[in-house]
């Protein structure tokens, strides 16, 4: 099999983990060319992982004329998914783009198109697939442990969590904790509830706390991640939504960056038939047995862990490309959670349900 030679996009926050997810795999992948907008950054990264200062790039249409590049991680901010993701499948690169997949349904509708044009594979990092509590839900649900899922409950809620600069600046990040944080366990929870496609939604969103850097640490001098450089603050700061599937099932989403909780949650239940199933802090099912309700959980830990998490998603992406194994999280994903998504911004700047198409 042929060594596939990788690039990045993007090269702060979350390509650590796609490059450690590549270097893991020695004998299949090479990090080959890096580019950021922020030459600095990216030169930094070569240096650390013996990356040629040649091959480091601060516009991407330069790097991918590079004829031997075959995969693309595109790690960038939100609001350059679509053109560095499309701009890579155009000059005939594998892509994995980070969540959410775009800025919105339009511009991932045309990822998918760029990527059917190209006959190359466009996985979306829907990293919480990966998750080894993951794997045991849907072990169980195909188990047919939980009956038929009628009813799901996701929340992704900081109580003071926004992640600073871009992150709160809609004209890179598309939005607040619902593109940010509400993507990754709206999309866990469609997928455990069997990939249904949406229907209707019913959303709100609120930006009353705001990101508030006033807020004191009693163990930091400061604990305020703020407005930082030049980005505004101009996103939601909470959001909630229901979310109606094809089959008559119903999922609630809430996600905050700030909120006046006692402590942050991340969670996702599952209501079925048959029983219902708790992911977090460790995975539960609510059944009965004999007629009695019993509550099982497992002997050895399911909490999600983030060791290897990252590791396994690029691993996948990398048999994907080389035709080992069908793609879990493929662009057709992306491109419903983010109808999902822009149907939860449109109900709550109407006041109405949105009708999704
Ligand atoms: N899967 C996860 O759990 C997870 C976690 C964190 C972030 N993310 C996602 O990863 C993406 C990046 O987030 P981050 O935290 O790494 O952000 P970051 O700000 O740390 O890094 C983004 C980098 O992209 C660069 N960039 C922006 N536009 C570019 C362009 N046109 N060409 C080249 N470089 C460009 C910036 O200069 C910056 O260095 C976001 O979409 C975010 O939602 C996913």
């Amino acid at each position: 099999m042929k060594k596939l030679k990788a690039a990045i996009i993007g090269t702060a926050g979350i390509s650590g983990v796609h490059i450690s997810g590549y270097l893991a795999q020695p004998e299949k992948v090479e990090l080959y060319a890096l580019c950021d907008i922020d030459h600095e950054k990216a030169l930094k990264v070569a240096e650390k992982h013996n990356v040629p200062k040649e091959r480091v790039f601060t516009d991407y249409n330069d790097m991918l004329k590079d004829k031997e590049i075959d995969i693309v991680s595109v790690c960038t901010w939100n609001a350059a998914h679509a053109p560095a993701t499309i701009a890579s499948l155009n000059a005939g690169k594998h892509v994995i783009c980070e969540k959410p997949m775009a800025m919105n349904a339009k511009e991932a509708a045309a990822m998918k198109e760029a990527a059917d044009k190209s006959g190359k594979l466009l996985m979306i990092g829907f990293v919480r697939r990966y998750g080894n509590d993951c794997r045991v839900a849907l072990d169980f649900i195909n188990g047919g442990n939980v009956g038929e899922i009628y009813y799901g409950k996701a929340t992704y809620l900081r109580r003071h969590g926004f992640p600073g600069g871009w992150f709160g600046d809609k004209k890179y990040s598309g939005g607040g904790p619902l593109i940010d944080l509400g993507v990754h366990v709206i999309d866990l929870a469609r997928y455990l509830m069997g990939g249904h496609m949406p229907v209707s939604v019913y959303g709100v969103t609120s930006d009353k706390l705001g990101c508030r850097p006033e807020l004191k640490s009693t163990t930091k001098d400061h604990v305020s991640t703020s407005k930082s450089g030049d980005f505004d603050f101009s996103v939601e700061d909470f959001a909630a939504a229901m979310i109606r599937f094809d089959n008559g099932a119903v999922l609630s989403v809430e996600a905050s960056f700030d909120l006046n909780i006692k402590s942050g949650v991340g969670n996702l239940e599952l209501f079925g038939t048959k029983g219902g199933l708790k992911l977090s802090p460790e995975l539960e099912l609510f059944t009965n047995i004999n007629d009695y309700p019993v509550n099982v959980s497992f002997a050895d830990s399911t909490a999600l862990s983030f060791s290897g998490l990252f590791e396994k998603e690029m691993v996948h992406f990398v048999d994907c490309v080389n035709g080992v194994t069908e793609c879990i999280s493929p662009a057709e994903e992306g491109v419903i959670l983010m109808k999902i998504l822009d149907a939860i911004y449109e109900s709550a700047a109407t006041g109405h349900e949105v009708i999704i198409k």
